[in-house]
């Protein structure tokens, strides 16, 4: 077996490689960084020293040509092009949620990762928090819940963003960035349809933050029968209720814009006589895993207990569950498909919405 470390080429270098990416592909003594990509040229410059790399480039095809890259994390903007061109030169992907924006973008994807014989799969990195295990383990003990519930209203991003330094040089043309925001708000709002394009920015909520959501719930429950209820009660925000093949009922709820100094989101689950809530904390925090709490029955009294997952970051998982399928052959469990099965979802629930032909994002 192949002992080499893993070469992992950077696509997109913002935010989220910074925070949680690039420190785990550096520290992990199986991976390291064969390249960095970003439209940014301050960016590369600056992390590029930092990590001492030196293949930096802002187009990502040049990376993807080199045999010193195995695989390849996407955190850009836009994946779906970045990905199919890693898949076609033979590259293990990671690609951050949601795998595209659309389902008919993601498609062709899954199946070609397929046929191409790589690893893929999306960074849905909650299904790695040993909390979310834990807890997933507790829910199937229940039985048949009567409801579940899913809620996400997010929280203060800005306190935790600061808790790390990040590079940031105002250095990409600003038309650059508008070309690209509006190529997919065009390729959005021909998905929608003239009916639901109204719904864009609600439909953005879903795929940039209820995405986790809908793979969490995924993770636990498979795939909903339908969408039997959905609307929109903020700028950015919806309530939903999803049916379950076996008729059980699931609010979900999701926004963004709430101003919490605590992250806000969970999934509980009732059964005839516990309850078992899975309490998410702040996707950047590190060593910081999901608490499950547990009602029930204490002899003939109510008892409460929480379960804390070992104290490991969930990115920092999902790095060496991606490193195992690579080195094992093992097929990911979060592969692309369930970022397609994401999507479709996410498209239901919007279209589950009455027709509107106004926008009706703030
Ligand atoms: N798993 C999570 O919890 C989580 C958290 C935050 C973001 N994300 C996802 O990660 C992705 C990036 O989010 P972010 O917050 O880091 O955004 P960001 O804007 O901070 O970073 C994106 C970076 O990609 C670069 N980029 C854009 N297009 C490019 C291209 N064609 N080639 C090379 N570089 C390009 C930009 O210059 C920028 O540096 C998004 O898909 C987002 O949904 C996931």
């Amino acid at each position: 077996m192949d002992k080499q470390p893993i070469g992992v080429g950077v696509i997109g270098c913002g935010e989220i490689a910074q925070l949680m990416h690039l420190p785990y592909i550096h520290e992990l003594p199986d991976l390291r960084i064969a390249g960095l990509c970003d439209l940014s040229p301050g960016t590369l410059a600056a992390l590029g020293d930092h990590y001492g790399v030196a293949t930096r480039t802002t187009d990502y095809r040049e990376l993807l040509s080199r045999p010193d890259v195995d695989a390849v994390v996407v955190g850009t903007y836009d994946h779906a092009n970045v990905v199919a061109d890693a898949i076609a030169t033979g590259k293990h992907v990671l690609v951050e949620k949601p795998l595209a924006f659309t389902s008919e973008e993601a498609g062709p994807l899954v199946s070609a990762a397929d046929d191409a014989g790589i690893v893929a799969m999306v960074g849905y990195m909650k299904l790695y928090d040993p909390g979310y295990e834990i807890g997933v383990e507790r829910i199937r003990q229940l039985g048949k819940p009567w409801s579940i519930h899913m809620h996400d209203f997010a929280g203060r991003f800005d306190r935790y963003g600061a808790l790390y330094s990040q590079v940031r040089p105002d250095d990409i043309p600003v038309e650059t960035l508008a070309a690209g925001r509006q190529a997919v708000d065009d390729r959005i709002a021909t998905m929608l349809g003239p009916d639901h394009a109204g719904y864009a920015g609600l439909y953005l909520t879903l795929l940039m933050l209820g995405s986790h959501d809908l793979a969490v719930l995924r993770g636990a429950f498979g795939v909903p029968a339908a969408v039997a209820y959905a609307r929109q009660v903020g700028p950015y925000q919806l309530h939903a209720v999803l049916e379950y093949p076996d008729g059980v009922p699931c609010t979900l709820e999701v926004g963004f814009g709430t101003q919490y100094e605590w992250w806000d989101e969970w999934l509980a689950v009732y059964g005839v006589s516990e309850e078992v809530r899975i309490a998410f904390a702040n996707p950047y925090l590190r060593h910081a895993s999901a608490a499950v709490h547990v009602r029930e029955a204490f002899g003939e009294g109510p008892s409460d207990r929480v379960l804390r997952g070992s104290p490991d970051t969930a990115f920092r998982r999902e790095w060496m569950h991606f490193l195992d399928c690579i080195r094992t052959g093992r097929p990911p469990r979060t592969p692309l498909a369930d970022g397609l099965a994401d999507l479709e979802l996410a498209r239901d629930i919007i279209k589950a919405m009455p027709a509107t032909t106004k926008k009706v994002s703030g």
